[in-house]
């Protein structure tokens, strides 16, 4: 879909880069000609797949940290950018998030979960930002919401309350920043399988119940949302600025919409609804 070398060049920071979703878009931003800067907790896990990426012939730079700490995130971007010469993306992937009747949650629980969504994700972008308009050089943030961030959800309400603030402070900063030529936008994903999720969120028996919501039938394909942060990061998309891209198989409308549910009717359904309405 992309010239080989659409995002030469530039250095993409992700965070929670080492598994999932993160890993799988910084596959794609290497083999796209970008280098690559990943930090989460576990140097394990990001050793594991700076190796892996470097095999796409990506410069890889690792640093553990953890996000919730404004001083952690700080040193990586310090570091990231003293090895790099800048940072020109910053993708705010990392994340925590459990399902439990929200009754149960002790206060601690709540803010482990708001804490790495959504002041982790302020602390990446103010540390980023700041240089940006230090050095007066335009960035693109990139945050990974849900769909759940405008439409709420039963039993993951720490990951509903801090998604909403991401993309909160995505539209703030869209505007606040422009001056700056910075412009943030998100994704909302629909479930797409990882590891870590689907042992956080998916109890078992419930993976085709799922599915079944899904009007295109399937769960998505990590080269899918892959591609289309490849995009949102790109000079081509530099008009846009301040959007959430929803990827998720219609998954979200299909429950918005009030006649939605007729999309189980028959053919002979329909020929006894013509009969009516001739009658
Ligand atoms: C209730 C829980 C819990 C659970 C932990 N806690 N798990 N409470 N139900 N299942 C409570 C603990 O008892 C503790 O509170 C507090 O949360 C902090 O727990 P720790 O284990 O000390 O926290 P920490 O080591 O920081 O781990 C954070 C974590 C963990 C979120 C709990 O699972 C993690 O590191 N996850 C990262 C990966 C992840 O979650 N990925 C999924 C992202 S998927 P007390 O009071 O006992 O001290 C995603 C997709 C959304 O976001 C959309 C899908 C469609
Ligand atoms: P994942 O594999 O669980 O990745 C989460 C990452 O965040 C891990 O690499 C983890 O690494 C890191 N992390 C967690 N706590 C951290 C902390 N305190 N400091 C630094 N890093 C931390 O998740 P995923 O399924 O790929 O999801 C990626 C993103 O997409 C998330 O923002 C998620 O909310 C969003 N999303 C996913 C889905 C889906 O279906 N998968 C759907 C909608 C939205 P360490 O443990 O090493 O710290």
């Amino acid at each position: 879909m992309f010239q080989q070398d659409s995002l030469k060049g530039k250095t993409i920071l992700i965070t929670g880069g080492g598994t999932g979703l993160g890993k799988s878009m910084a596959l794609r931003f290497a083999e796209l000609g970008a280098n690559i800067v990943i930090t989460s907790r576990k140097k394990d896990v990001l050793e594991a797949a700076a190796h892996e990426i470097e095999k796409k012939g990506a410069k890889v730079f690792v640093q553990t940290s953890d996000i919730r700490k404004y001083d952690e995130i700080d040193s990586v971007v310090d570091q990231a950018w003293q090895h790099f010469g800048s940072i020109d993306v910053l993708v705010n992937n990392a994340a925590g998030n459990f399902i439990t009747p929200t009754e149960l949650l002790s206060p601690n629980a709540f803010n482990s979960i708001v804490g790495i969504v959504l002041n982790g994700s302020f602390h990446a972008t103010q540390a980023v930002g700041r240089r940006w308009i230090n050095n007066q050089r335009g960035g693109r943030v990139l945050s990974m919401v849900t769909t759940y961030a405008w439409t709420g959800s039963a039993y993951v309400v720490p990951s509903a309350c801090a998604k909403a603030g991401v993309l909160a402070m995505t539209r703030s900063l869209a505007v606040e920043w422009a001056k700056y030529k910075i412009r943030l936008n998100a994704i909302a994903p629909g479930p797409f399988p990882t590891e870590q999720a689907w042992e956080n969120l998916v109890p078992d028996g419930f993976e085709e119940k799922w599915k079944k919501r899904i009007p295109l039938g399937r769960s998505g394909r990590h080269e899918e949302l892959a591609n289309l942060a490849s995009y949102l990061v790109s000079d081509f998309a530099d008009y846009i600025n301040g959007e959430v891209v929803t990827i998720d198989g219609g998954e979200w409308v299909s429950g918005a919409g009030e006649m939605n549910m007729l999309t189980e009717m028959s053919p002979e359904d329909w020929m006894k609804m013509a009969e009516r309405f001739k009658k």
